[in-house]
């Protein structure tokens, strides 16, 4: 069988064909990527290629699933471009016309839209740069004892963090040993899955032992609740004689018992979770409210930082509060971890898990006051990036099942749809909300949810009032580039039913090269490496008929084209199913194989 890509890039004009005929890569990195972590979203400067390329100055981009505003802040980097976009441009032979655009961003996510407001139009780096550092000496001149320690020969430091472990309960004789002391081993350092119980000598299974509970009073609802016990066990810190690492001391437990007992500031909220999909029963037992995420320590920190705020201009008073939030439920939380690493001699210090609210046996406690205060040159970074730009950006918080724009307006649509079920953005973002205190109506968000009571008819329903929008307010002659990955079909089906009843169709297909892979693209074995891309229009000429091509003949062909590509990427799963994917969309055939069958049906399932 011939290949149909290729043929059809040769067609398109060169800028075009030069953008889409590789994969692009998309690096997770800088300052604009680092500064506010939102699932799944995409570097700015790959975006603003996209942009300066099918657009000129003046016209209007819009974004109708916007997130963290990455399009917005893509359109500000066409009148600013980064020597990175630069370079890539030329060494794609493209020749975009850089200036200023006007972005238009629509999405359900209160955090989000914070997000995507403070990085698009963001303070003078210098008074926020001021402000922030005033921040945190004022939090640290009253709260600072938090961290305040001795360091392992008895001088005076500073914590850098705390590991904390779950208590097992042996299920024979009830003995409590902490998860630390079962599991963690050294030279080579490891996780176990069994131990020796000290009591009954008897070797346990770690996944067979009950996790101890106790019940405390918790000051901020006024009653005693049940929580899992868990025990600090090892210190982490620093005095001028260097970083160090110590047991656990009496004084540690004073200092935890003060953080408990202290006021907590009242704009701190006292706020329940509106559990989802992403609840389980195991570590998430007795977490009712976003303040159970935390230590007492660490919700007070956060508490103390989030109540100083309120003094600074409005100028600022955003962007502190997303510097405060762009290291809370990442690096404030229980969901921080620590995770054993090939190699290394001690346990790897990392943040939450992407995409879920896990909580894992060995949770830790960062320095807030510190991470908080090193996360400022990143902010400022990002805002020196845009500052100065003359394009424009309107945040709409808003659903995009109606948008607020006349018809035929926009030149450009580049947006990453929700993937069905994959990531449920406002049950992840509520933690953050809950600092807000406004949350995402969530009635409005399109997901698949079995506790939302959404199903892919649903999603799919919702899609399709979207890409009706979309078509609605696009331009004849204007274009949409649609980011999205699945391994299920039914949702490839929902997303390309949507489009195709809007009257939209694939003209260029493509994969996003994401260097650094999301943890779900990691660790789960159904992934898409690479996400599809596809270049929509409003174009009404019908497809030359060709014969019909079978799945078995799209497979051979990537198999083929695959062998032949000089990029090893190219051979992965992963990126195989995403090309057998984006022939489905360029040929107008259904995506009817999921990952898994496609991996099963074109024998490479054991490739990496
Ligand atoms: C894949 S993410 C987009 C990430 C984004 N590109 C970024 O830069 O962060 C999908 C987004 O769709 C949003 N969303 C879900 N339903 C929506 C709706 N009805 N209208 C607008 N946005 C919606 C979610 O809140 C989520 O932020």
């Amino acid at each position: 069988m011939k290949t149909t890509g290729p043929r059809q890039v040769r067609r398109m004009t060169p800028r075009l064909s030069a953008l889409y005929a590789n994969a692009l890569p998309a690096d997770r990195t800088g300052a604009l990527y680092n500064a506010f972590s939102y699932p799944t979203k995409i570097s700015p400067e790959s975006i603003a290629l996209f942009i300066a390329t099918h657009t000129a100055p003046g016209d209007t981009v819009l974004d109708v699933f916007s997130g963290s505003g990455t399009t917005g802040i893509a359109t500000k980097l066409c009148d600013k471009p980064t020597q990175p976009m630069i370079d890539l441009a030329q060494s794609l032979s493209l020749t975009p016309e850089w200036g200023p655009r006007h972005a238009v961003l629509y999405d359900v996510s209160v955090l989000g839209s914070l997000v995507a407001k403070v990085m698009c139009d963001p303070p003078d780096s210098g008074r926020f740069a001021a402000a922030a550092s005033d921040l945190l000496k004022k939090a640290e001149a009253s709260h600072g004892w938090l961290y305040n320690t001795t360091g392992a020969s008895g001088e005076p430091g500073t914590i850098r963090h705390t590991i904390w472990s779950d208590v097992l309960v042996c299920l024979h004789c009830h003995r409590e040993t902490t998860y630390w002391d079962a599991a963690v081993r050294r030279h080579p350092l490891r996780l176990e899955r069994t131990f020796v119980c000290g009591g009954c000598e008897r070797t346990i299974d770690v996944d067979d032992c009950d996790r101890a509970v106790e019940r405390v009073r918790d000051q901020l609802l006024g009653r005693v609740v049940e929580r899992k016990r868990r025990l600090p066990v090892a210190v982490y810190g620093k005095s001028n004689t260097g970083n160090w690492q110590r047991e656990v001391r009496a004084e540690d437990q004073v200092v935890c018992n003060r953080a408990a007992s202290s006021r907590v500031p009242s704009t701190a909220p006292v706020s329940e979770i509106a559990w989802g999909d992403l609840y389980r029963a195991g570590y998430h037992h007795g977490i009712t409210h976003a303040h159970h995420f935390y230590t007492p320590r660490n919700f007070l920190a956060v508490a103390v930082l989030w109540d100083l705020i309120d003094q600074y201009d409005d100028e600022v008073r955003d962007a502190l509060r997303l510097l405060v939030l762009s290291y809370n439920a990442t690096h404030s939380t229980l969901m921080t971890r620590v995770v054993v690493k090939h190699g290394q001699k001690d346990l790897v210090l990392t943040g939450a898990q992407s995409g879920v609210l896990y909580v894992s046996g060995l949770p830790v406690e960062k320095n807030v006051f510190a991470g908080v205060r090193r996360k400022i040159a990143t902010f400022v970074g990002a805002f020196q990036l845009v500052a100065g730009s003359k394009s424009t950006v309107d945040v709409q918080n808003a659903s995009s099942t109606k948008l607020d724009l006349p018809d035929g307006s926009v030149r450009y649509v580049f947006t990453d749809p929700p993937f069905g079920g994959y990531i449920p953005y406002a049950e992840i973002n509520e933690i953050n909300e809950a600092w807000l205190r406004t949350r995402t109506n969530r009635a409005d968000e399109i997901v698949v949810s079995a506790a939302a009571g959404k199903d892919v008819a649903a999603y799919a329903k919702l899609m399709q009032l979207v890409f009706a929008e979309v078509s609605r307010v696009l331009r004849n002659d204007g274009l949409a580039t649609v980011v999205f990955h699945s391994a299920k079909s039914e949702i490839w089906s929902a997303l390309t039913s949507a489009y195709a009843s809007a009257g939209l169709t694939v003209k260029l297909t493509s994969v996003l090269d994401k260097k650094q892979a999301s943890f779900k693209q990691v660790v789960s074995t159904i992934t898409v490496k690479g996400d599809p891309l596809m270049l929509l229009n409003k174009s009404s000429a019908s497809k030359a008929e060709r014969p019909a091509t079978s799945v078995h003949e799209l497979i051979d062909t990537v198999l083929l084209d695959s062998r032949n590509s000089p990029h090893p990427d190219e051979r992965t799963k992963e990126r195989l199913f995403s090309r057998f994917v984006t022939r489905c969309l360029s040929e107008g055939i259904p995506v009817s194989l999921g990952a898994a069958e496609f991996y099963e049906l074109a024998g490479v399932w054991r490739l990496q």
